[in-house]
This record gives structure tokens, sequence and C-alpha cells, in this order.
């Protein structure tokens, strides 16, 4: 602790994707080195912080059903609340104004800042607001806190230069910027040390790491070789430019997962090309049969329904991709129109809800078939799963994922294996989302 705080407890949570939880462990360990401390309770915390994420309507909403929940806390007691993320970054004159609930904000580049805007609120009332953008903040030098487990994730960079016009990412996040290879190497080794046996490293286009002659394919090839860490994943590559290296790597290197995502958004050109994606069907189609050609890999997805002027035909094309790709699974989303993006402002959000949800429904209905016809194709296969832990329904049976990273679940045996092993299983029963199975004899990691 240090002088000047008291040890002020903090609770925080975490909406949105992977690099808002990475953020928030860099959040906790700015924090702590600074006095405060942490607490799951919400009723116990002296300030509460959001981590946000604006990707979405459906995100947005939840967090200012969170607000109103805050609100009444307040009433009743001092508190603290803090919006982070990008909804911070986002929104910052309409929160500062219109949401008299929230006393700090801070955006996915000014957590630095975090510790003294929450002293100023703490103990003088006063409201802060941190949302510059910096084009060469990575936090390379912090080591974020976090949680036990035997995942791990690594920002590898931040910001992104795409913009991709139904995006917010590039407004909430900033410009792209690589950390330096030799702070993820190490930061890799470290977690090798603690115990963790998978990394997946972050970044809204790993493609585009450059950092001195290092690029995307040498840096994962360099963390699979830490030793002590089983596998090594990473999300996301954009199909525009995916370098035949990083193929390589996913192919060659025993602990680069077999898995790549590869976000399609749409399979028409023409909603392509006003996506401002860069790439046509026919290009990303290419680029799959590269891929397959490979191996084994398997393939997701995430896919928009519903995009400006999107016509069913056009929709259809992407429902014919889906079926032509055969992805194991895609993250179907509705398109939903963001602030100050590109298509905002120059495309009519013009087709009707009931439309976008519909679509959804066929297309989530469509890969569900797809991805049960896939996993039950693996009944009497025998895979090696890395133990996360209990299953959700029952702790007589243990949670795992295989290498290209479906979920499987089987009744615990061997009473020596442990979270972290690997465990070869054999499929006994599939459905769309999950494979059943019995070990078949265990290997520690
Ligand atoms: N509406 C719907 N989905 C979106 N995504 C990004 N922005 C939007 C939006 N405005 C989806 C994309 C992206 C994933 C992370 O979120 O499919 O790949
Ligand atoms: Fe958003 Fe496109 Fe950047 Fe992904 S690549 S974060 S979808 S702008």
């Amino acid at each position: 602790m240090t002088d000047h705080a008291p040890a002020y407890r903090v609770h925080i949570e975490t909406f949105g994707c992977q690099m808002n939880e990475y953020d928030t462990e860099l959040v906790r360990s700015l924090l702590r080195a600074e006095g405060f401390t942490f607490t799951e309770d919400r009723d116990q915390a002296d300030v509460v912080l959001m981590n946000t994420c604006a990707i979405r309507e459906h995100a947005h909403n939840r967090v200012y059903g969170h607000l109103a929940e805050l609100k009444a806390v307040k009433r009743r007691r001092h508190l603290i609340v803090g919006v982070l993320g990008c909804m911070a970054q986002n929104l910052k004159s309409d929160l500062v104004e219109n949401e008299p609930v929230v006393d700090i904000l801070a955006g996915p580049d000014a957590y630095r800042r975090l510790g003294g805007l929450l002293l100023d609120a703490l103990q003088a009332g006063v409201r802060g607001a941190a949302v510059d953008l910096s084009e060469y903040e990575t936090y390379q030098d912090i080591l974020p806190e976090r949680t036990e487990g035997i995942n791990a994730w690594i920002a590898v960079m931040r910001g992104c230069d795409n913009f991709c016009t139904f995006c917010v990412v590039p407004y909430t996040r900033g410009r792209e910027r690589s950390r330096d290879p030799e702070g993820v190497i190490r930061e890799a080794e470290h977690l090798a040390g603690q115990g963790y046996k998978q990394v997946t490293l972050l970044g809204q286009n790993v493609n585009s790491y450059r950092f001195g002659n290092w690029d995307f394919a040498r840096l994962v090839t360099a963390v699979a070789d830490v030793p002590g860490l089983e596998r090594v994943r990473f999300t996301s590559p954009h199909p525009k430019d995916f370098p035949p290296a990083l193929l390589d790597a996913v192919a060659g290197h025993p602990k680069i997962c077999k898995h790549i995502h590869l976000p399609v958004q749409s399979g028409n050109d023409r909603i392509l090309e006003m996506m401002n994606r860069t790439y046509t069907r026919k290009e990303y189609l290419a680029l799959v049969e590269e891929i397959r050609r490979r191996g084994d890999i398997a393939l997701t997805t995430d896919i928009i329904c519903g995009f400006c002027t999107e016509t069913d035909e056009e929709f259809m094309d992407t429902s014919r991709l889906v079926e032509e790709v055969g992805y194991h699974a895609a993250f179907i989303f509705k398109y939903s129109e963001r602030k100050h993006t590109i298509a905002a402002r120059k495309h009519p959000d013009d087709v009707p809800e009931q439309v976008k949800s519909e679509r959804v429904s066929r297309l989530v209905e469509r890969q569900r078939g797809i991805s049960l016809n896939k996993n039950q194709q693996l009944v009497g296969c025998s895979f090696e799963a890395l133990v996360e832990g209990d299953a959700k329904k029952s702790s007589a049976q243990w949670m795992g994922r295989t290498d290209n990273n479906t979920t499987v679940i089987w009744e615990k045996s061997d009473p020596l294996t442990r979270p972290g092993d690997l465990v070869s299983i054999r499929i006994v029963r599939a459905s769309a989302a999950t494979l059943f199975g019995v070990e078949a004899g265990s290997a520690p990691a």
C-alpha cells in the first residue's frame, strides 16, 4: 500500500471480448501497484468499474442496465462508479452529461491514469475522464494480474487500422501498434513458469503484427517454442493478408493449435465491398482451399446478417458459403449500427429488425446442422483434451478442449487427472457444440 491510497476496495465487471478480459487484468495490476485492493462482492466495494464493450447494441444495453442498478446502490451509500473501455471511449460526452451515476471514464489507452482519477473521486469528489488515444501505448512494462487457470491471454498488438465500415473498434481502440516481441516472449515464459498450459495471442488483426523484422508467424512460433506451454492459439487473423508462413506455422508446429478463426462477415461481394473487407468471396474461398491443403485445420468464423441494404439473395450467398466451407462453428450476429462508424454515416440501416433476426436464426440453424454432422463423424476417434476443470453440470465430470477448440466432457475416472493435464479421450457421443467421451488413459502434461 502507498501513503496516499488507503486500501480502497475495487470491484471490476468485464463485458465483451478476450481483449477486454486482458485489459481488466492490466487494470488490476496497475491499480494494485497503487495500493488498491479487489473484491468479488460488489456490496463490499468502494469502487465499481465496468470494463465495457461497444461492438454491438446488446453489450451496450447490458452496461446501461448495470448503470441503472448502480444508481440505486448510490442512493443508499457512497460509491464511485467508473466506466472503462470501448464505451467510455465512444460515448464520452454522452456518459458524462447524461449519466450522473458515472464518476470516472477511462478509455483503453488511459489506464495508467486510472488510479489518480479514482483517488480524486474518492477523496475529493471530483469527476474525471481520460479518453485520449495513443499511437504508442502497449502497456509493454505491465505484467497483467491474471486469475487462476490454465489459459492465459497475451495482447500482442492493440488498435486496428482496417476500418471495416460496420466496426467501432478503430474509433474506440485507436491506431494499430505492435508490442516488442521480447516482452511477449518474456511474458509467455513467465506464464509457463506459473503453470499455465495454454496461451492465446490477441490482436484485432494479428496478421498486421510488425516489430522490426518480426512478423506474426515468427512471434507465434517463438511463443510456441517456450518450454512448458502445451498449446498456443491466436485470434484473429484478417483474411485479406494471410501469410503462407503463418499457415506453415499452424500446420507444422506441434504446439500451435490446428484451428483458425477466419471472420468472413458476408459471402456476397457487394456487401463485402460495402463493409470494406477488401477481399472477395472467391479470394476468401481460395484461402480456405489453401488452408485445407495444409491438413486438418478447423475453421471458425464471424458473420453479420442484415448489414445495410443486404437483400435476401445476398444473404443466401452467405448461407451458401457457410455450407461450402463447412465451419466447425460460427458466431452469427445481427448488424447493429454503431455511432461514428463509416456505415452509420454513409449507409442506411434499412434491413428491418425482424428480417435480421430471421436471417440469424436461419443461419444458426444451418450451422448447427453442419457442426452436428462434423462432430458425429468423430465418434469412435480419440483426441488429446486439455483439462480445463469440472464440467458445468457435474463435478463428477471433466471439461476440456480438443486441439481444434471443441469442448469435450467425460466422466472422471483417473484420480490423478488434474486441470492442465493432456488426456486422451475416445469420443462416444456428440452434439452440435460438445463431444462426450471416455478416458482412454491419461498422459500428465
Ligand atoms: N454489428 C454486428 N456485428 C458486429 N461485429 C463487429 N461490429 C459489428 C456490428 N456493428 C462483429 C463482427 C466481428 C465480431 C467481433 O463482431 O462479426 O468479427
Ligand atoms: Fe473491426 Fe474490421 Fe478491425 Fe476487426 S478488422 S476490429 S472488424 S475494423
